[in-house]
């Protein structure tokens, strides 16, 4: 009886998601999407996005607050949904942290080799991530005869988080980055950081119809879901009316978050909350 009870109460625990700022939304709505019935924390770190320009020490440490801060939840799984705390943190996650780590990079790359036919990869991303090699290190075990090709975007985080995500400027700076990785006949490009799926339009149009664009969300999702069902993890019961099913936490600006959450995803999200995360 008392198994059965805790085991109830360890399937009711929520999913923590973490990324610097709102570009974690991306993999939040597609859990959603994919496991209804979960309940999930999610915590952006608007006071000190973005990541993509800090060192592996800083990005750690800012991890393993939020990790912490997560835990108090009492989380059943993390999904660390920010290519650049996957690529920097996720080893010292892993080695730290008794419940599973979900990370964006692995599914990316899995699915960009699977989707490839000429063998030839983009992947846009934060300076980090593309410094770190981490795509091509994952997408060359499993397929070694593919050629990677990395930009760095630098400059999408601040437009995304600034909500500029169909404007002229965006659209430029975009062109920019893009333009050398339109010479070079790529056919498949991994979105490789949580918050470009936004401007996913902007970057459909100026890649062209001949280049298939990789969301990582939608991959990490299903992996997650199929880790939880492996460990009998699943909520199978629908949340309660009323509940709080999703709940949002910020380091800064809680106001701002809602209103581009609210913009983004359809849920209606009521509140998020400001913490202080330097105190984990
Ligand atoms: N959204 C994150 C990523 O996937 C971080 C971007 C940033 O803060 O620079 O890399």
């Amino acid at each position: 009886m008392e198994t059965t009870q805790n085991n109830q109460s360890a399937k009711n625990a929520p999913i923590g998601v973490f990324d610097s700022g709102v570009g974690g939304l991306t993999v939040f709505r597609e859990i959603m999407r994919q496991i209804p019935n979960e309940r999930i924390v999610y915590f952006g770190d608007t006071a000190r996005v973005p990541y993509g320009c800090k060192s592996q020490e800083t990005v750690t440490r800012y991890a393993r607050q939020i990790v912490r801060f997560l835990r108090t939840f009492q989380v059943k799984t993390i999904v660390v949904a920010c290519n650049t705390a996957s690529a920097y943190a996720l080893d010292t996650l892993e080695q730290e942290t008794d419940i599973p780590v979900i990370d964006v990079v692995k599914p990316g790359a899995k699915m960009a080799a699977e989707m490839t036919r000429n063998g030839r990869i983009g992947v846009i991303a934060t300076e980090a991530t593309i410094g770190s090699q981490i795509y091509t290190e994952y997408i060359k075990k499993l397929n070694k005869n593919v050629t990677i090709y990395g930009k760095a975007c630098p400059l999408l985080v601040p437009l995304v988080e600034e909500g500029l995500l169909e404007d002229p400027v965006t659209d430029e700076i975009a062109r920019r980055y893009l333009g050398e990785l339109i010479d070079i006949d790529i056919d498949t490009l991994i979105l490789g950081c949580t918050h470009y799926p936004l401007i996913r339009s902007t970057i459909g149009r100026i890649m062209g119809t001949g280049v298939t664009l990789v969301n990582p969300a939608y991959e990490t999702a299903r992996e997650l879901r199929e880790m939880l069902s492996a460990k009998d993890l699943l909520n199978d019961e629908p949340p309660a009316l009323g509940g709080n099913q999703y709940r949002f936490f910020v380091s800064d600006k809680a106001e701002k978050f809602v209103r581009f959450a609210n913009s983004i995803i359809k849920y209606g999200i009521l509140s998020a909350k400001s913490i202080n995360i330097e105190e984990y």
